[in-house]
């Protein structure tokens, strides 16, 4: 039997990702909440606790003095959908998640024990693209493959924010500056270089070009690795799925509409030719 959620709690974890140096426990709220039920008065007071435990930065993107009211405000929003019973309220029924078919287990290639031939660990390999590539260690895997001649996988920000280094690391999208090369060994990788098979452009390829979502040679090379990635997830994906898929792909231009158009036509274009 679900117990009752106005039931006074038992245990209470609150967790803050981005407003200090590592993500950190609101403890204080944590304790405070032991005991108590959720009401709008708890609520609000363990949303002020919470903000305690952050210690956020002032940076060109927001003010510390915001990024505390944020916390404070998320805080209670989250304690106030548990308390409705709705803490998977606005999350889309089947999100996106560019992780193919591996269920999001990691690493795939060494799930049952087995390894892809050609790539090792202990030899510093991966199979790159399908073709075994050694694989420089003591940098990031974005720098290691532009050292090895994988220079379609561009830098743009190196830290995590515009998605232009984005490749396929064991089935998953990942962004390649924030994995270390290490990583990487014994695993399997798709650069934007891999896409096309046997001189055929893949589907993507095909439909950036003809719906002009070819903007700039930064962003493209990981725009078209995330909606490969979807086309795996979602064969036919609509408008908002392109959407949710490139949400971790910046275009600096801002010209996202044709690009979402070419995301659309790849899936058409992939079904024509699978048919
Ligand atoms: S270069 Fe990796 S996310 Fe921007
Ligand atoms: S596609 Fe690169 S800035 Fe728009």
């Amino acid at each position: 039997e679900a117990p009752a959620l106005d039931a006074p709690l038992i245990r209470a974890s609150i967790a803050l990702g981005a407003v200090a140096p590592v993500v950190v426990r609101a403890s204080a709220a944590e304790s405070f909440l032991v005991g108590k039920s959720l009401n709008e008065e708890t609520i609000a007071e363990a949303a002020r606790l919470a903000v305690q435990a952050a210690s956020p930065i002032d940076d060109i993107r927001s003010s510390a003095e915001y990024r505390r009211a944020m916390v404070e405000a998320l805080t209670a929003r989250a304690l106030r959908q548990i308390a409705a019973g709705e803490t998977r309220a606005g999350w889309p029924e089947q999100p996106v998640l560019l992780w193919g078919d591996t269920g999001g287990v990691w690493p795939v290639t060494r799930r049952n024990g087995k390894r892809s031939e050609g790539a090792d660990a202990n030899e510093r390999t991966a199979l790159v693209n399908g073709r075994s590539v050694a694989l420089p260690g003591g940098m990031t895997l974005l720098d290691s493959l532009r050292a090895v001649g994988f220079v379609g996988v561009k830098e743009g920000c190196a830290e995590g924010e515009c998605g232009a280094c984005t490749v396929s690391l064991d089935g998953m999208a990942v962004m390649a500056c924030m994995v270390p090369a290490e990583r990487a060994w014994g695993g399997e990788i798709l650069t934007v270089e891999g896409l096309a098979a046997c001189g055929q452009l893949h589907p993507v390829q095909q439909a950036f070009i003809e719906s002009g979502g070819v903007q700039c040679g930064y962003c493209t090379p990981g725009f078209l690795v995330s909606a490969a990635k979807l086309l795996e997830e979602r064969p036919h994906p609509d408008i908002a799925a392109a959407a949710e898929a490139l949400t971790g792909n910046f275009c600096r231009c801002t010209g996202y509409h044709k690009i979402l158009e070419a995301v659309v036509r790849a899936g058409e274009l992939q079904a024509a030719a699978s048919a």
